[in-house]
């Protein structure tokens, strides 16, 4: 059984949670796909759904999902979203895919956040995966300088630019101890938008993939 075998797995046991007549949110990266490739098999049940991202908003309405503003809907019941890595208090890094901004505003709104990943993805502790963080462009050097006295090694993701506009620094070799306050301290730092560490608002459920079928964590 592949990684994607298992994404997939995680995608499909995560329709359960979705509600007649509801509004989801909808992360966005391999997994996330998967998981809107599978609710187009239901979309008559749903009102609606609110993106994280063009890509995943692009891939919605190729299916014939209606894709509403977050600004014209109340609170949302769900959000459905994948991750980079997960520790064991569904604490996670997320923005792999550049979409964190969007993805933390979303996961906000909704009153329950599933994330579904493959087994790879849960870890003792959070960091070995590079912890990315948007940053507005002017800020890219003074930021760089404040995460290294974070103790982290910043590397500017060349030629990407997010969907606000804005740069990533993916953070090496931090050892995430701490989630909630160092997602606080990181987002502290002037020119910093947002940091992929998503602890103070953890996942509420994690569904993951394994060989052994489709684990849930809580
Ligand atoms: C997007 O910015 C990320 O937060 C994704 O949620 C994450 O990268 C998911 O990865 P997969 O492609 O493995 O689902």
């Amino acid at each position: 059984m592949t990684p994607d075998d298992m994404k997939k797995m995680a995608a499909q046991a995560a329709l359960d949670y979705v509600g007649t007549g509801t509004v989801i949110g909808i992360g966005t990266g391999s997994t996330a796909n998967h998981f809107i490739d599978s609710l187009a098999a239901i979309k008559h049940r749903i009102d609606g759904t609110v993106a994280s991202s063009e890509a995943s908003a692009k891939r919605l309405k190729a299916h014939g999902i209606p894709v509403l503003e977050l600004n014209s809907v109340d609170e949302l019941s769900l959000y459905i979203d994948g991750a980079d890595e997960s520790n064991r208090h569904l604490h996670l890094i997320k923005g792999g895919g550049g979409a964190l901004t969007r993805e933390k505003i979303v996961a906000a709104a909704s009153r329950k956040f599933i994330c579904i990943a493959d087994e790879s993805k849960l870890v003792d502790i959070l960091g070995t995966f590079p912890l990315p963080v948007e940053v507005i462009p002017m800020a890219r050097s003074y930021v760089a300088r404040e995460l290294v006295k974070h103790g982290g090694q910043p590397v500017y993701r060349e030629g990407f630019t997010t969907d606000n506009g804005n740069i990533i620094l993916d953070v090496h070799n931090m050892q995430i101890m701490e989630p909630v306050r160092l997602e606080e301290e990181l987002n502290n730092i002037a020119g910093v938008v947002t940091v992929g560490i998503f602890a103070r608002r953890p996942a509420d459920v994690l569904l993951l993939g394994t060989r052994d079928g489709v684990k849930t964590l809580t």
